[in-house]
């Protein structure tokens, strides 16, 4: 059939840039203090559960400068803790364009950070480029940003992250030429 591309969920993730090294994903979102510094924290957890921690580097960022230098936000370092994960090492950054040249997957929150992060970009480097809901077999959808929210906002973010990211660990585990 012409012209039928496949959905975006079923593009594979992009190849290893080194396969001498590990595969690196950064998770992005606009503050770095809320949805990927968790998304960073759920990935990290999932690929120790398939056994991938050794060969897969996993950091976050924001697209804005705000706060640099801050903690995750209280509610968000609250839930992780209350989850098992780590909500308290935590120091925001703001993406730096020279990583679209090191990471080997950007994940974006949402449809805004996507926007931001292929504009910053500028051609280069967009199939490494991914919305969150694409990666995670969430039918493109993105994380709500929480940010204003209360306890219950956070919950359904983290376990939204759950899911999306225990489908990208497993198709972690697929990829060809991962790093041994
Ligand atoms: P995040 O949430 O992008 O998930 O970290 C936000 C953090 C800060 C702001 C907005 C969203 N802010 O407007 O400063």
């Amino acid at each position: 059939m012409l012209g039928v591309m496949p959905p975006a969920s079923d593009l594979p993730l992009p190849p290893p840039r080194d396969p001498s090294g590990p595969y690196r994903i950064c998770c992005v979102c606009l503050g770095n203090i809320c949805r990927s510094p968790m998304a960073d924290a759920v990935l990290r957890a999932q690929i120790a559960k398939v056994g991938l921690d050794h060969r897969v580097v996993v950091d976050s960022a924001g697209t804005g400068d705000w706060h640099v230098g801050e903690r995750m936000h209280r509610t968000a370092s609250r839930q992780l803790n209350r989850h098992g994960y780590d909500g308290d090492t935590h120091r925001a950054r703001q993406f730096d364009r020279s990583w679209l040249a090191e990471r080997d997957l950007i994940v974006a929150m949402d449809a805004s950070n996507l926007r931001d992060l292929r504009a910053l970009a500028d051609g280069d480097e967009d199939h490494r480029i991914r919305l969150f809901g694409e990666v995670g077999a969430l039918r493109g959808a993105e994380v709500p940003d929480p940010y204003y929210g209360g306890d219950a906002d956070f919950a359904s973010v983290l376990a939204m992250l759950e899911t999306g990211m225990s489908h990208l660990a497993a198709r972690l585990k697929e990829l060809p030429d991962l790093p041994t």
